[in-house]
């Protein structure tokens, strides 16, 4: 089942996707790399990867409504089923995420629901926590609120800066996100009652 993932910046995510890929942790292929921004190194990986890549400025369309038609023309194209957000800075609307129901995975670096929002790593430094870490969620409508698929805990040291304690949500990252990746895929995640996620062992599909 064909995937695409959506990246606005560095992308160190999208290259532990790509490596799962290729050992076969994820079973899929990545259709295409997409990014809302042109100097984003996650489209220089994605090229050195050989993988199909699309740039789409949102100024040259009129409104949001545009550019996810856009947007979704692409999909369509390259038969892209699962969509993987790896650090994409815009909010996708409400049809976009019905369109894909359950079908978009997002990380975020925090234990949601505390900390959500583009400045996570900031804000728990700010309200001086002992520990965070990192969250793989379904996309909902909302901005960081969908199900829960999995967690881990970070702790928080004495001397962190902004800068030392991403580096480390960074690796618990580019472990969790390609396993939830392979739940996506594989078929095997359903939400439940309450909007849990449960973990089934053989898809039906
Ligand atoms: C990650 O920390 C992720 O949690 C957040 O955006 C960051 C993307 O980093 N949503 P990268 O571009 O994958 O290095």
């Amino acid at each position: 089942m064909s995937l695409a993932v959506f990246c606005s910046g560095s992308g160190t995510n999208l290259a532990a996707i790509i490596r799962a890929v290729r050992r076969r942790q994820i079973p899929t292929a990545i259709r295409l790399v997409v990014s809302d921004r042109a100097d984003a190194y996650a489209l220089v990986r994605a090229k050195r990867a050989g993988l199909p890549t699309l740039y789409l400025n949102p100024r040259d369309f009129s409104s949001k409504a545009a550019y996810e038609r856009a947007l979704i023309r692409a999909l369509e194209r390259a038969r892209v089923r699962y969509i993987a957000l790896a650090g994409f800075m815009r909010i996708l609307s409400p049809a976009f995420v019905r369109r894909y129901r359950w079908r978009i995975l997002n990380i975020h670096p925090a234990l949601l629901p505390s900390f959500p929002g583009a400045h996570a790593v900031h804000d728990a430094l700010a309200a001086g926590v002992d520990v965070t870490g990192v969250t793989v969620h379904l996309v909902d409508e909302g901005v960081d609120t969908g199900p829960m698929v999995l967690q881990e805990t970070v702790r928080v040291l004495p001397r962190d800066t902004e800068a030392s304690l991403l580096a480390r949500l960074h690796r618990v990252e580019h472990r969790l996100y390609p396993r939830a990746l392979r739940y996506l895929v594989e078929g095997r995640l359903r939400v439940g009652r309450g909007r849990r996620v449960e973990l089934v062992a053989h898809p039906r599909r």
